[in-house]
């Protein structure tokens, strides 16, 4: 049984790349339509609209490379180890190598980081959680619906302009949201502003290759209290009065 939404093209396809909707410092978004390969016989028309999401190299083996293709340096692969604290690697030879940093370790870490991404994005879609349904991922490439339309991408909470009623709204979408998320045993892990989309009224999580198990995490809810933090203090700065512990304290009743 397929449970995948009913825009999706799953059908033979190709895919048209149409250029960058976002270039940042751990990944590229594009927008890429794909089209059922019976449109071109005018049979079937059927096209949707998916944002790949490609992570830059992590490692540099060469000196200047990065900077070479156009691109700042990634930041530190160190900090995955923490996050990862509670994974359990099947192959004992798989621990010690990412625990050493090789080479090996950290191909092992690059694929997963995708497919975690995925994951943790297919669940909580499945649970109703506003996340842009994840299509697929390979290596180094995730594919997600696309929030936005043909004239524009949807614009990072950060950047869009919300009247006092669309501000009061869009909170209480990331408290649904939020309490979606710590049910499914999750924390963000990286929540701000510019981890969340709003478009037409909707609020989007986004960016969640950090993410981590509160369960198997010993610095999980660490992590979840500073993602409230963070957030609460967006939108208190933007004249909502929040009350931050009081929203954790509330998240913490939804494990
Ligand atoms: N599904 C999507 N639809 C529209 N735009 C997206 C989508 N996913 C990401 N973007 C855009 O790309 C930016 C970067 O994506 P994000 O997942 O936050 O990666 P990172 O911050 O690691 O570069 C987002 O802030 C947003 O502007
Ligand atoms: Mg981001």
């Amino acid at each position: 049984m397929s449970d995948h939404p009913d825009w999706l093209v799953d059908e033979p396809h190709h895919d048209v790349d149409h250029g960058v909707i976002k270039s940042g410092k751990e990944a590229q978004v594009n927008l890429v339509e794909r089209v059922a390969d019976g449109a071109r016989d005018g049979a079937d028309d059927r096209s949707c609209l998916i944002a790949r999401k490609r992570y830059l190299p992590r490692h540099v083996t060469q000196k200047g490379q990065l900077e070479a293709l156009g691109v700042q340096r990634a930041s530190a692969f160190r900090h995955d180890v923490q996050y990862r604290e509670g994974r359990q690697f099947r192959k004992s030879r798989d621990r010690r190598a990412i625990e050493r940093m090789s080479t090996y370790g950290k191909r092992l870490l690059q694929d997963r980081w995708t497919e975690t991404e995925h994951e943790v994005m297919l669940e909580l879609w499945r649970r109703g959680v506003s996340v842009p349904y994840p299509i697929g991922y390979a290596d180094d490439v995730l594919d997600l619906e696309y929030v936005g339309s043909w004239e524009m991408a949807a614009p990072q909470l950060s950047a869009a302009r919300l009247s006092r009623h669309e501000l009061d709204d869009a909170y209480d979408q990331l408290i649904v949201g939020l309490r979606g998320i710590v049910a499914a045993g999750i924390a963000h892990g990286d929540l701000s502003a510019y981890n969340l989309l709003w478009w037409e009224g909707r609020l989007w999580f986004i960016d969640f290759p950090q993410s981590i198990d509160i369960a198997a995490n010993m610095q999980g809810l660490d992590y979840l209290h500073r993602d409230v933090l963070n957030i609460c203090g967006w939108f208190e700065h933007r004249g909502l009065t929040v009350d931050a512990e009081e929203t954790f304290a509330d998240l913490l009743s939804f494990m």
